[in-house]
Order: C-alpha cells, then sequence, then structure tokens
C-alpha cells in the first residue's frame, strides 16, 4: 500500500531526526499497540531502542517466550524481560479485590520499569502506542479515568522522558496495517486485546499459582479452538475465566469435586459495549470436552450468555 509505506517512511525519518543519538525506552507489552511502535522505532533508531518487557507471571500460556522469541531473535531489538512472577504473586498474596488488584499491579509494574529504566543511565525518550482515539477520550474527565484504570503500565509521573508517539493520529485498523508492512506476524497484529493485570482479573478472588494454571491452560484451549474453527477475527475477545466455584462431578466410579471454568467470549468494536458470541455448539462442545479432559481440577464448563451492558466483558 503505498500511502501506508509513505507514511512508515516519514515516521522513520522523522523519529531518526528527533532522536539523533539519544537513547529510546519502550514499555512493550506484546499488544498490537506498543509490539508495532517498538517495530517501527526500531526500524528507525536500532541499537539506541531498548525495550523492557515485564513478565508479571499472569501471562497466558507460553506468551513471555513468545513475545521474546520475536522481538530478541527475529527483529534483534535489545530486549529486557523481566520476570518478576514471584513480586507480583507476594504482592497479591491474600488480595481478592478486583481494584486492589489492578492497584498492586499498576504500582508494582511501574516501580520495575523504572528499576529498569535507571539501569539504563540516562534515557530521554519513551515510546508510546498511542492511538487517536485515546487522545479524543482523554479530553473528558471520565474517559481518563476509565483509561487510568484500564492502562495498567502509566507514565510515572516523575520520570522525566519526552514522548514518541508514532500512532497519535492512527486508528487501530491503521496500526495493523502498519504492522503487517513491517512485517510483523499475523499473531501480533491481529492479537487480542487483553488487560494488563492479565490472568489475575481473570482468578476471580484470591489468586494462587493452581488457579493460575488451571485458567492458563483452559484459556490456551479456548484460544485455540477458535482459531481451529476460523473464528479469531469475528470474535473481539474470547478467554477462560476460574470464578472459584467447585461443584459435584462423576469420572468413571468415582465422585469429583472440581473447578468450574467459565468461558467468555464477545464481539465488539471498541469493548464499550458488546455482545456475546453465538460460537457454534460444536465448537464449544470441543472446548468443553478438552478443558475437563486435559486440564486437571476442573469437572464443569459454563458459557457466559450475557452482553454488555449489563456484564462487562471481563468477570472482574
Ligand atoms: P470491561 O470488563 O470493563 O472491559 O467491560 C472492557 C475492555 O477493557 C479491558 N480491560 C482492561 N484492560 N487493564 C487493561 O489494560 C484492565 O484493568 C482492564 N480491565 C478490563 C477488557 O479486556 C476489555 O477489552
Amino acid at each position: 500500500n503505498w500511502t501506508m509505506k509513505n507514511y512508515i517512511d516519514d515516521q522513520i525519518q522523522s523519529i531518526k531526526e528527533k532522536v539523533g543519538d539519544k537513547k529510546v525506552l519502550c514499555a512493550l507489552s506484546g499488544g498490537v499497540d506498543s509490539s508495532v511502535a517498538a517495530v517501527l522505532v526500531h526500524k528507525a533508531i536500532g541499537d539506541n531502542l531498548t525495550c523492557v518487557f515485564v513478565d508479571h507471571g499472569l501471562l497466558r500460556k507460553d506468551e513471555g517466550d513468545w513475545v521474546e522469541e520475536i522481538f530478541k531473535n527475529q527483529f534483534q531489538i535489545n530486549f529486557i524481560r523481566v520476570n518478576a512472577k514471584d513480586r507480583f504473586l507476594g504482592k497479591l498474596a491474600g488480595v481478592s479485590d478486583p481494584e486492589r488488584k489492578r492497584k498492586i499491579i499498576g504500582e508494582e509494574f511501574i516501580r520495575l520499569f523504572e528499576e529498569e529504566a535507571k539501569k539504563l543511565g540516562k534515557i530521554d525518550f519513551l515510546v508510546q502506542g498511542t492511538l487517536y482515539p485515546d487522545i479524543i477520550e482523554s479530553g473528558t474527565e471520565t474517559a481518563s479515568v476509565i483509561k487510568s484504570h484500564h492502562n495498567v503500565g502509566g507514565l510515572p509521573e516523575d520520570m522525566e522522558f519526552d514522548l514518541i508517539e508514532p500512532f497519535k493520529f492512527l486508528f487501530k485498523d491503521e496500526v495493523r496495517a502498519v504492522g503487517t508492512e513491517l512485517g510483523l506476524p499475523e499473531e501480533i497484529v491481529w492479537r487480542q486485546p487483553f488487560p494488563g493485570p492479565g490472568l489475575a482479573v481473570r482468578v476471580l478472588g484470591e489468586i494462587t499459582e493452581e488457579k493460575l494454571e488451571i485458567v492458563r491452560e483452559a484459556d490456551a484451549i479456548v484460544r485455540d479452538e477458535i482459531k481451529n474453527a476460523g473464528l479469531d477475527r469475528e470474535i473481539w475477545q474470547y478467554f477462560a475465566v476460574l470464578p472459584g466455584i467447585k461443584s459435584v462431578g462423576v469420572m468413571g466410579d468415582e465422585r469429583t469435586y472440581a473447578h468450574t471454568v467459565g468461558i467468555r467470549a464477545i464481539t465488539s468494536s471498541d469493548a464499550m459495549t458488546a455482545d456475546w458470541a453465538r460460537i457454534p455448539f460444536e465448537v464449544l462442545e470441543k472446548m468443553s470436552r478438552r478443558i475437563v479432559n486435559e486440564v486437571e481440577g476442573v469437572n464443569r464448563i459454563v458459557y457466559d450468555i450475557t452482553s454488555k451492558p449489563p456484564a462487562t466483558v471481563e468477570w472482574e
């Protein structure tokens, strides 16, 4: 696409001029916006860019390794992975309130990011994957409250950086087009949104390693089957949740008492409103059978048939 290529060339040129040989930092989440921004900035300034990827231990199955493989090995970007699972789970121990979980994770995330930034010495610029709608939205107070609540990787207030925001005038679909043009894999360009606090808000109530493991394995199966059914671009978000309910079941001659897993899948254009996805019964059937057979500690599967409103996308 001629226009897109021009846009990219212009951005690369202006980032080059702006940065010179100064240092740039990017908080990479593996989501569409930060990933495409990182690759674009890397194209402009190469090794003067460093990406910091905080693995809080609340990511989806194999996600951390996968992000590392793409950015560090495939794109050869300076990539720092901070493995901080124990630190996050330690802070979250005994916490069951959803907003407290978010706050703890958000604060810890910023603290870790600052620690890494300090180790790198003088940094002049920070890359942000801000989109045009983010800028319009933050015009009103309500919207900025919603934003700060949803954006875990917020800017540390006392850190002085100039911002590089290459997508400030783009919409999501245009960022995807930039990503495709830059050669990012489809799995990144078409990634479903994933909340900053990750699986912490998909294990309802108190988080334990055991519960995380169940929801992570169940989620991998949900994603796998959505992909196999070719529904991954149609459905806005699709995932598993662990409500923390145990119920009675039967396996062979034995009575079981094990977890219920909830499957959530929605169609939407912005997540402000959403409809529950009419996944074909055969696909649901396959997910249900696989989760019960493959994930230990689960004996019942339910499908969430509420739209937003009155429900939210996430269960917490
Ligand atoms: P809800 O559950 O509020 O979700 O209907 C709307 C959209 O926002 C995502 N979401 C979050 N994203 N941090 C994030 O970065 C959060 O704490 C958070 N909570 C919800 C959700 O996945 C959906 O896309």
